[in-house]
């Protein structure tokens, strides 16, 4: 596991957009497991930036998301199929019909979760995944728990996580109680893994998921399992290490 220390947000979000630049250079038709969220949103602007100013090429690359609220549509404003759009796909030259994203209106869940662990292993499998950390150290939204859960699943969302991101709803009452999410294995078969963590509320979690002991109950602490992981932290995220 290597630890990058960023200054900041921006030094952070630069170091990981850097890292995702040179997946996409050395093996043009990749596959990027994608993370929504606060945490990935400036690597997503940079890439964006590097791809308007022509040093990027999208075209052949196919991108996995981690998660998606049960129950949102694709067109509900805090869907992340609507965050991705928004926030990456429309500004590069990504082929949408390749990118994939839970279907949060999934109406036979299993069906759907085993379909989507058999469509990340037709694409390939995912080169490198992009990964945010919770405050309490989940992992797409694979929330503390007694096991990991090992493929795509629909997840009960932890009171922590609903009040995290209630910031994004008008009232928390609004923040979906489930999500499908995809599992410990399909994260921990990517080749590569990116984490970038920001903010002195990740602090704990951090400390906990890099140097705590391997336990479901911090479900990024498995990471340090994985033979190719690259956590870029800034300061306030570093501050209890
Ligand atoms: C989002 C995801 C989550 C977030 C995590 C951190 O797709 O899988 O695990 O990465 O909740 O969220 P932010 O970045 O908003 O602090």
């Amino acid at each position: 596991m290597i630890i990058c220390k960023a200054q900041n947000y921006t030094d952070m979000s630069r170091k990981a957009a850097n890292i995702i630049s040179a997946q996409v250079i050395m093996k043009p038709d990749c596959v990027l497991g994608l993370a929504t969220g606060s945490s990935p949103l400036g690597t997503y602007k940079q890439l964006i930036d590097w791809y308007q100013k022509g040093d990027l090429n999208f075209s052949k690359v196919s991108s996995v998301n981690l998660d998606e609220y049960r129950g949102l549509s694709p067109e509900h404003e805090q869907s992340y199929r609507y965050f991705m759009n928004e926030n990456f796909f429309d500004h590069i030259n990504i082929d949408k019909a390749r990118t994939f994203v839970p279907d949060g209106l999934a109406l036979d869940v299993d069906k759907f979760c085993k379909d989507y662990d058999k469509l990340i292993e037709e694409i390939g499998g995912i080169d490198l995944q992009l990964l945010g950390l919770g405050r309490n150290g989940h992992i797409g939204f694979n929330e503390p728990s007694d096991i990991f859960a090992r493929d795509t699943h629909c997840v009960d969302l932890a009171p922590s996580t609903i009040d995290a991101n209630k910031r994004f709803f008008n009232s928390e009452e609004d923040v979906p109680r489930q999500a499908l999410t995809m599992g410990i294995r399909n994260i921990m078969m990517a080749k590569k893994i990116v984490v970038v963590v920001s903010g002195k509320d990740k602090a704990k979690a951090l400390k906990e998921t890099i140097y705590g002991p391997i336990t479901p109950k911090i479900p990024g602490s498995v990471l340090q399992l994985h033979p190719d992981v690259i956590i870029i932290a800034d300061e306030a995220a570093l501050s209890e290490i």
